[in-house]
């Protein structure tokens, strides 16, 4: 059987050729992170600018090199020809080509003007007809902390906006200088102690986005990171109506102790006392245990679980729905039980320069610690 062998002077180019390919394999996607991919208004109007740039810089490469090697063939020396005409100072050349980058640079100017107006003024109306959603985001050594004061909640490191509704974030630090960055909706936008800045942006895609702290803010900086949910409307209201729902419970997220009535209320006609709320996880021994652990093992000093309240436990991230967020420890681990547990048991292990300091937990103590954090939902 005859083997194929590529000609001697194809081989060369092989090795070019399998780096050619890698390379194409390694832009075939997902791009969870790319500023290529834009999600939003603001992205896209960045991305028009990026783009214009691009195809004028493609032009100039075609001409220049077109030029460069039409001169080499045209021109090239034969054996025994005399020495070309010099046009080293030629003002007729410097002049053409100080002319032509000056026009390049003068029209790639207009959009990157445009877009620096156009991003910089937050809209007063969305897209959707309703006053933009004003988020405030805060950063934290080495977490993220998300405010909606029209709704009255606060979360951690996973923000939920609703699809084609303008959101103004308005952002502040605790600490040090971080950088706000979701790179499929907006650009980056440091985030200072003692000023605040704003960002926005309509997203126009439903799903989960990445984003990052962009500026070193210490050691745990690369492990800053969060996620963008942009939800469906409708999603949007379930999740916002789990968060506000933890009103009825006490700071820490536990449902208030019933208070038993002074006086029997008399009946109304045409009303009904609500009854009690169901506590299933004092019912659950594993459950109130955990519950329990969430108290005994030191969490509730640092962590809220209310989202509406966060009066007590505001040194950690609040931990409102923690139960189903995609991702623990400010976007680095995904949230399983089994992540959950090493993060429990080993947070240093995972982050070093975490400010958490857990107490020794076992392994059956760590799985109650899930089983009642998988409740907060
Ligand atoms: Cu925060 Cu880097």
């Amino acid at each position: 059987m005859r083997h194929f062998r590529a000609p001697r002077r194809w081989r060369s180019a092989l090795p070019l050729l399998a780096v050619l390919l890698i390379g194409l394999t390694a832009c075939s996607g997902p791009f969870p992170q790319s500023t290529l991919e834009p999600k939003g208004d603001f992205a896209e109007t960045v991305d028009h600018v990026f783009m214009v740039t691009v195809y004028l810089a493609v032009g100039v490469f075609i001409l220049v090199e077109g030029v460069l090697l039409w001169t080499i063939f045209k021109f090239r020396g034969k054996p025994g020809d005399a020495e070309p005409k010099q046009i080293h100072g030629s003002t007729v050349v410097e002049v053409i080509w100080t002319i032509i980058p000056a026009v390049v640079l003068a029209v790639v100017a207009v959009p990157t003007v445009q877009a620096i107006f156009k991003t910089a003024e937050v809209p007063t109306v969305s897209a959707d007809g309703k006053a933009p959603l004003k988020i405030e985001v805060i950063g934290h050594q080495w977490w993220w902390e998300f405010r909606y004061p029209e709704l009255g909640i606060t979360t951690a490191n996973e923000i939920h906006v609703p699809l084609n509704r303008t959101v103004d974030l308005r952002m502040k630090s605790v600490d040090v200088i971080h950088s706000f960055w979701v790179p499929q909706f907006a650009g980056k936008r440091d985030i200072f102690p003692n000023r605040e800045t704003r960002i926005w942006f309509t997203p126009n895609t439903t799903g989960e986005f990445p984003g990052a702290c962009a500026e070193f803010c210490g050691e745990e900086h690369g492990r800053m990171n969060f996620y963008l949910m942009v939800d469906s409307p409708e999603d949007f209201a379930s999740w916002t109506t789990r968060r506000q729902a933890d009103s009825t419970l006490d700071n820490f997220g536990f449902p208030k102790p019933a208070v038993a009535p002074v006086a029997p209320v008399p009946a109304t006609p045409g009303t009904t006392r609500p009854a009690a709320a169901a506590d299933t996880v004092a019912v659950d021994p594993q459950l109130a245990e955990g519950r329990k652990l969430a108290v005994s093992k030191g969490c509730t000093g640092c962590h809220s679980f209310n989202a509406m309240n966060p009066t007590k436990g505001v040194i950690g991230p609040n931990l409102s729905g923690i139960g189903t967020r995609k991702m623990i420890a400010a976007g680095w681990l995904p949230n399983t039980d089994e992540n959950m547990k090493r993060w429990l048991q080993h947070a240093r292990g995972v982050k070093p320069g975490v400010a958490m300091v857990v107490p020794p937990i076992s392994d059956s103590e760590a799985a109650a610690l899930i089983a009642y954090l998988r409740t907060k939902r």
